[in-house]
């Protein structure tokens, strides 16, 4: 049998197709549009994320054996907003997790609800990024679309709409949304109350190794499927690279360079942050994490250097950040080229390089994009230290985890060891193990985890390098408190 794991991203999609034994057989990718219409602001069409996992999907089978696909799941870029009228046409651009046009919405939320409520809701306060606060926007800037909002979605759940009918949601991505009450796994009736919506504008629930429903029959003649196809309702991007990576269970760690960038730390029991500088959300094997989310990852390293030094050759730039300038570098770049999330919560935050002279090289500037990012890790990695959380390893994935530099940086930064996968594709792995759950094909996600995930490669720290990172990151962690009251000024 084979499962398909789509992992909806901000860039492409990238459609996997698994064997039950976990083999990937093959991998595609398709890219859409993103679309910046105002500073901060973030948009993509659902409509193009659908015609690409149809042109994924047939593309990604056409040399297989169609009748063997048992099984599709997700794992999607969260907390963006799809709203859908009567009819079920898309009534707006999706807002995306990345966009920043929500302060005030927010400012809203945390301020006049109070973030004391806001945790007790949901176990979360708000972020621009976050789901209520975009609701909030439309409400008070497009009334006129408020007005027609029949169901409000997550990105992959409109995928899966669109395959199955089936209206619903997972509880991990539901997470994101500060809609919902993570402790107990419902919709909060107080945060509908706030956001002036009602409870049928809101999915189903299900946990994201749960089937919620079989292909449409005429989806499944166009993809040459059988209509017995069952879709799983699929993660978070983020929950499922965690299963993608065997982060499951309880205290287990995963770093994740995508567009974004996250550390997520599994555990059996739900627990919140006091300061709620780590988002607390279910997780996609039936248990919670911690999560620490940085706008501007490995979308710092494309922006530099496709971007600004309108180059791709990233070995070739990365090959002049030799040994010995490691934890040597006295340039600084805060990476908040959307603003920043975890642990800053500041919308107005901008991409900052501090600390050059004439003596620097492009190759000192991309060192301190590079070395900024891990940084910004290691801020949300601090809470979690603060929290008595204790972490040795952790996994890492996602496009920016294929770089040995860059995983050289980020294991004496953190100053712990690093386990890479055998695929660093991460949120579509996880979206196939969890479909080959939902089908039965493995008793559960720590089950299949355990049985599947091989690691492949470490990075162990180096004493002395970690000591000089040590060094290096007590100066970043001053640059942000110093300089963040210029942000509103120049943004
Ligand atoms: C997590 C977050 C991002 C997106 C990226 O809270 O906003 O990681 O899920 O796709």
């Amino acid at each position: 049998m084979y499962y398909v794991g789509i992992d909806l991203g901000t860039s492409a999609v990238k459609l996997l197709l698994m064997e039950g034994t976990g083999k990937i057989t093959n991998i595609v990718s398709k890219e859409y549009p993103l679309y910046f219409p105002n500073p901060g602001w973030s948009e993509q069409k659902p409509e193009d994320w659908w015609s690409a996992v149809k042109e994924g999907l047939k593309e990604l089978t056409k040399d297989y054996d169609k009748s063997q696909v048992a099984g599709i799941s997700f794992g999607g870029q969260m907390h963006g907003l799809v709203i859908l009228d009567a009819d079920d046409n898309v009534i707006r651009p999706a807002i995306l997790w990345n966009d920043g046009r929500t302060q005030d919405e927010t400012d809203y939320l945390n301020q006049e609800i109070g973030k004391e409520n806001l945790s007790k809701y949901t176990a979360n306060i708000a972020f621009t990024g976050f789901t209520a606060p975009k609701i909030l926007w439309v409400k008070n800037k497009e009334p006129e679309n408020f007005a027609k909002i029949s169901k409000i979605m997550l990105p992959k759940d409109y995928i899966a709409y669109k395959l199955t009918g089936s209206f619903c949601t997972d509880v991990s991505d539901a997470s994101g949304m500060l809609l919902f009450d993570v402790e107990h796994k419902c919709w909060s009736q107080e945060m509908m109350d706030i956001c002036g919506i009602a409870a049928n504008q809101l999915a189903k629930i299900y946990e994201s190794y749960e089937v919620v429903g079989t292909l449409k029959p005429e989806i499944a003649a166009e993809l040459g499927f059988s209509a017995q196809v069952k879709v799983a309702a699929g993660a978070g991007d983020n929950a499922a690279a965690a299963v993608g990576t065997g982060t499951v269970g309880d205290g287990m760690c995963n770093i994740s360079l995508g567009t974004s960038g996250t550390i997520f730390i599994s555990s059996k029991n739900f627990g919140v942050d006091q300061n709620n500088a780590l988002h607390s959300f279910a997780h996609a094997d039936g248990k919670y994490h911690l999560m620490g989310c940085m706008l501007s990852a490995a979308s710092c390293n494309k922006w530099w250097m496709e971007d600004i030094l309108h180059t791709n050759n990233f070995a070739e730039d990365q090959a002049a950040i030799t040994d010995d300038k490691l934890g040597n570098n006295h340039v600084y770049f805060l990476p908040y080229l959307m603003g920043e999330r975890s642990p800053h919560n500041d919308a107005n935050a901008r991409g900052t390089f501090i600390g050059m002279t004439m003596d620097n090289t492009r190759a000192d500037l991309y060192q301190a994009v590079l070395e900024g990012v891990a940084f910004a890790i290691r801020d949300s990695f601090e809470v979690a230290k603060s929290l008595g959380i204790h972490i040795e390893a952790s996994k890492i994935c996602g496009g920016g985890a294929k770089s040995p530099l860059w995983r050289k940086i980020f294991a004496n930064v953190l100053n712990i060891r690093l386990d890479l996968i055998e695929s660093e594709e991460g949120p579509g792995y996880g979206g196939a193990i969890l479909a080959a759950v939902a089908c039965g094909e493995y008793a559960s996600v720590e089950n299949a985890a355990a049985k599947l995930i091989k690691v492949v490669d470490s990075v162990e720290p180096d004493k002395e390098l970690a000591a000089r990172y040590e060094e290096r990151y007590r100066k970043f962690a001053q640059i942000y408190p110093t300089v963040k009251q210029l942000f509103p000024k120049i943004s």
